[in-house]
């Protein structure tokens, strides 16, 4: 194991068997791990492709929003525990310990795109020289953490031994730090007890239940999670037309649900559906992996489907309202797929925007964080398409404000202030945010999703 410093990256007093730690990849998984690592005492060296994204990092502004996140960047940068580093070699080759945290987005097919850990995987058989536990976080479908161990050794030099684990991230953006240093659980995937025991020292300062197990169950447990929690939003959403066409609330349905332990009130949320860069990806992955194992998933495929109609059925409500969309003036609460992030990858709010977009309806649009990331898909037309600076702005002549993210600050709205701005006084509530009796008794016509 050579023992050459990184530039300017001091030894941590903390290291596991003299070994040091690289995360692959600053994401929305990678940096959170990179710094949560940091702040439970380790020195860790961060590596991305992206020179952007790095230069942004190494200048103490984090990519994206995620709360609590710039703090921590500052703070490591400033102990030294956290060294963005450019050059995969040089971090692979002074680590003993990587994780893995690249994309693996999907393909046409549904089915996961694993190019990038491929890529790391040969850059690591290529750069390292010594004992190295490769550690898969990054979402991946089973048998992945196999396939990486088996690349390395294809093509490493001789003498290159290599571990592989697998340490599936369950973090969710808007709470990602929170849940990277209170995490529910953390489950380790393993194939020998010298990973397992090197995985458990680096967590040791983290008190929650550890899960040790296989490699293949553990990728299963986290595929398996997110298709559950997606299949339990499909579920209530399911509930929600029903009780839309029996004049029942879903909101209390989920209510009188969650009072069950075995259901739990979590994820009973009904609305235009679930978004981000995990769930949806995660299904089809899911549905594709079990598919070419011969295993019937359309128990999956059917939460896809419902998922994939939320969007439609809102806007017929909207149409039931302002009957043609052509030349009317739409005001948008929201455009991040949930509260408390940027991100609008698989946004429900932007499929919102973007048909009424096409349907020629002129759009007033706001979110507190991710309009700069809509910029660029959805360019500002004067008259047609403009970001606003308060939520108010987007009221003004509406003939519809339509809410799409559960931002806490629109549970808050003065609504008379709304209704006095508005053409026609009509709010759609794609989260079932507001109380539909405050709303009406402000003199607003009020729909939302399952609720009467
Ligand atoms: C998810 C998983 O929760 C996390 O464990 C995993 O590591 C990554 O994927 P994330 O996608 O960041 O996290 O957000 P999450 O809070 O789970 O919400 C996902 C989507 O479901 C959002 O679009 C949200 O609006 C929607 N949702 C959530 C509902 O529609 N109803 C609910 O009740 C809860």
């Amino acid at each position: 194991m050579r023992d050459g410093d990184v530039d300017g990256w001091e030894s941590s007093s903390k290291t596991m068997t003299n070994g040091k730690i690289s995360v692959v990849g600053l994401g929305h998984v990678g940096l959170v791990t990179a710094l949560g690592l940091a702040e439970i005492g380790w020195t860790v060296v961060g590596t991305d492709s992206d020179p952007k994204k790095l230069a942004a990092i190494r200048e103490g502004k984090c990519p994206f929003f995620e709360p609590g996140l710039q703090q921590l960047l500052v703070k490591h940068l400033d102990s030294r525990r956290f060294v963005p580093n450019g050059n995969l070699a040089d971090s692979i080759s002074a680590t003993s310990v990587v994780f893995i945290c690249v994309g693996t987005p999907q393909k046409e097919s549904g089915e996961a795109d694993l190019s990038q850990l491929d890529h790391v995987a040969r850059a690591i058989a290529e750069h390292s020289d010594g004992n190295l536990l490769l550690v898969e976080k990054s979402t991946a479908p089973v048998t992945s953490a196999r396939w990486i161990a088996r690349t390395v050794q294809q093509y490493s030099r001789d003498g290159v031994k290599v571990n592989v684990a697998c340490n599936p991230e369950f973090l969710r953006e808007g709470t990602a730090v929170n849940d990277f240093l209170h995490p529910d659980r953390i489950v380790l995937g393993v194939d020998c007890d010298e990973t397992r025991d090197t995985l458990l020292k680096i967590y040791e300062p983290i008190d929650c239940p550890k899960l040790v197990t296989d490699l293949n169950t553990a990728e299963l447990i986290k595929h398996s999670a997110n298709a559950f929690l997606s299949t339990k939003i499909s579920f209530i959403n399911m509930v929600a037309d029903l009780c839309e066409a029996t004049g029942a609330d879903v909101t209390k349905v989920a209510e009188g649900m969650g009072l069950d332990p075995r259901i739990g009130r979590a994820y009973l949320g009904a609305g235009i559906g679930f978004g981000g860069y995990c769930f949806p990806k995660d299904i089809r992955a899911f549905v594709h992996i079990g598919e070419s194992h011969r295993v019937d998933m359309s128990l999956l495929k059917a939460a896809e489907q419902i998922n994939l109609k939320r969007v439609d059925r809102f806007l017929e409500k909207l149409r039931a309202r302002v009957w043609v969309l052509r030349g009317k003036t739409i005001g948008i609460l929201g455009l991040a797929f949930k509260a408390g992030t940027d991100d609008v990858r698989e946004s429900p709010a932007l499929a919102v925007v973007r048909q009424l977009h096409s349907q020629g309806a002129i759009l007033r649009l706001y979110d507190p964080q991710a309009m700069d990331a809509v910029r660029q898909a959805l360019p500002e037309e004067p008259g047609r398409l403009e970001y606003v600076k308060s939520p108010y702005e987007v009221a003004k002549q509406a003939d519809a404000v339509l809410l799409l993210t559960e931002w806490p600050e629109f549970a808050n709205l003065d609504l008379a202030k709304l209704r006095d701005s508005m053409r026609l006084p009509v709010i759609g509530d794609g989260r079932n945010l507001l109380d539909p009796a405050a709303v009406r008794v402000a003199g607003i016509d009020y729909f939302s999703l399952g609720r009467p």
